[in-house]
């Protein structure tokens, strides 16, 4: 099933396309297994197309397998309070992060493959990542996350109306942002999951900060956690030593509009890219009495579905990254009416020093004002960006005031990036 919401010709922008949700728990694609019903009835109050029509001029929403809109008893009780607050701004009030106990050096890993702790930390700048493990999962470690978000931002868990998970790697097929939802007892917020592999944190900012422009949500909680070391093959050199798990957490708070912290924003995927990097689902049609086939009696063989570990052309999606990461910066910027030196910081994912330091160069920004910490997590998806802004906020590095260039770049193809002002 598919919506497409359209602006009044008087409202559409200038310059912006269109943006597609999917909200379907097969495609996983900016998906959210949060009840296709109740998307359903979100767009049909419009609040999806009222957040984010100042930049797009349509909003294509696929629901796949969306049943029949339930009772509105069964409504979660944001949607019943809804207050209107059109045309708000965000804050960023409060930030937090959190990793797994176990950590893994470059020289652990050359031990099980041909690598070495010289190779690794030259070609990528990182030296050790931390791994789930002893049943920890990534729901634990959005919620350990967010509580330091909720004590930094002085908020109660029922004072939060909206929490995005944005994870390519949720504990439940069907989205783990219901589950972070009760375990902090965000009692009154809606919750569901954004996929969109390493640039979801960055898409799920302006998600939240468009959910209060188009009004009815104050408090959002936006959580960036991933584990890919549960999708990566560790026999594979070329992959396994660059990932890590962990999670990060912002709160947005509405704001006047002079006030508000997203001063410009871009956003691209391109599927063509997808060739390059992927973590495919495999389905397995077994026939009849093949070993371990699950029959449905006469009527048909249900397939079984699995998933492939991460294949990367690292080549390619570095070129990528080099080439699409400045030019989606500089577009952001624009909008913001700043260029490169004027900003405090660059908080790119992160993936690789040698592309921080390429994408800096090119923004003509000098290397002491580009965030990096990936030497102690490698490449956390999601994680990257609201894990990296934790610790460069607690060190006293970035101050109240400060002007941030942030950008995700990864699987999809997707990048994008945003202009944000701390606190
Ligand atoms: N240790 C030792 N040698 C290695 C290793 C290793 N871990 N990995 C590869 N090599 C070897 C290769 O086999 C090759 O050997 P050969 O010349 O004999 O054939 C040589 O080193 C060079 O390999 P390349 O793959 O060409 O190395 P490159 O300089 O491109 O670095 C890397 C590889 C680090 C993966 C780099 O390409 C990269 O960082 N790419 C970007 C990845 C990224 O940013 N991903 C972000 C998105 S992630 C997401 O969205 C989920």
């Amino acid at each position: 099933m598919a919506i497409v919401f359209t602006s009044p010709s008087h409202l559409q922008p200038s310059s912006s396309s269109s943006l597609s949700l999917n909200f379907a728990s097969s495609s996983k694609s900016l998906s959210s297994a949060a009840s296709c019903s109740q998307i359903v009835r979100l767009c049909e109050s419009s609040i999806v197309f009222r957040a984010y029509a100042p930049t797009c001029k349509s909003v294509l929403v696929n629901c796949s397998g969306a049943e029949a809109v339930e009772d509105q008893a069964k409504l979660s009780t944001s949607n019943r309070a809804l207050r209107r607050t059109v045309g708000k701004g965000s804050k960023l009030i409060g930030c937090g992060s959190a990793t797994p106990k176990l950590s893994i050096s470059n020289e652990y890993l050359s031990k099980f493959v041909d690598t070495s702790d010289e190779w690794i930390s030259v070609r990528t700048g990182i030296r050790n990542r931390k791994i789930l493990s002893d049943g920890e999962t990534v729901t634990d470690l959005a919620v350990k996350s967010s509580k330091k978000a909720l004590e930094m931002a002085n908020l109660k868990a029922e004072e939060i109306d909206l929490v995005l998970l944005c994870t390519s790697t949720p504990d439940d097929l069907f989205g783990s942002a219901a589950q972070v939802q009760r375990e902090l007892g965000c009692n009154r917020a809606l919750a569901f999951d954004i996929t969109a592999a390493c640039s979801g944190f960055v898409l799920g900012l302006v998600t939240g900060s468009r959910f209060i422009k188009g009004g009815g949500f104050e408090n959002v909680l936006v959580v960036g956690a991933d584990a890919l070391s549960r999708y990566v093959d560790w026999t594979d050199r070329g992959t396994c030593i660059l990932f890590g798990d962990g999670a990060g957490a912002v709160i947005l708070q509405a704001t006047s509009d002079e006030q508000d912290c997203l001063l410009g924003f871009d956003f691209h995927s391109d599927g063509n890219g997808q060739r390059h990097l992927h973590a495919l689902v495999r389905s397995t049609d077994k026939k009849p009495g093949d070993e371990g086939a699950v029959s449905n009696g006469d009527v048909f063989l249900p397939s079984r579905a699995s998933v492939s570990c991460i294949q990367m052309n690292g080549k390619e999606v570095f070129r990528f990254a080099v080439r699409c990461v400045p030019e989606t910066i500089q577009t952001a910027l624009e909008e913001a009416g700043l260029h490169g030196p004027d900003l405090d910081w660059l908080l790119l994912h992160q993936a690789n020093q040698r592309i921080l330091d390429a994408v800096a160069e090119r923004l003509q920004i000098p290397p002491e004002r580009v965030i990096s910490n990936l030497s102690n997590y490698g490449n956390t998806s999601a994680a990257s960006i609201p894990l990296a802004l934790d610790e460069a906020v607690r060190c006293g590095k970035v101050k109240p005031g400060d002007v941030l260039a942030t950008a995700g770049f990864g699987a999809g193809l997707t990048w994008g990036s945003a202009i944000v002002r701390w606190a």
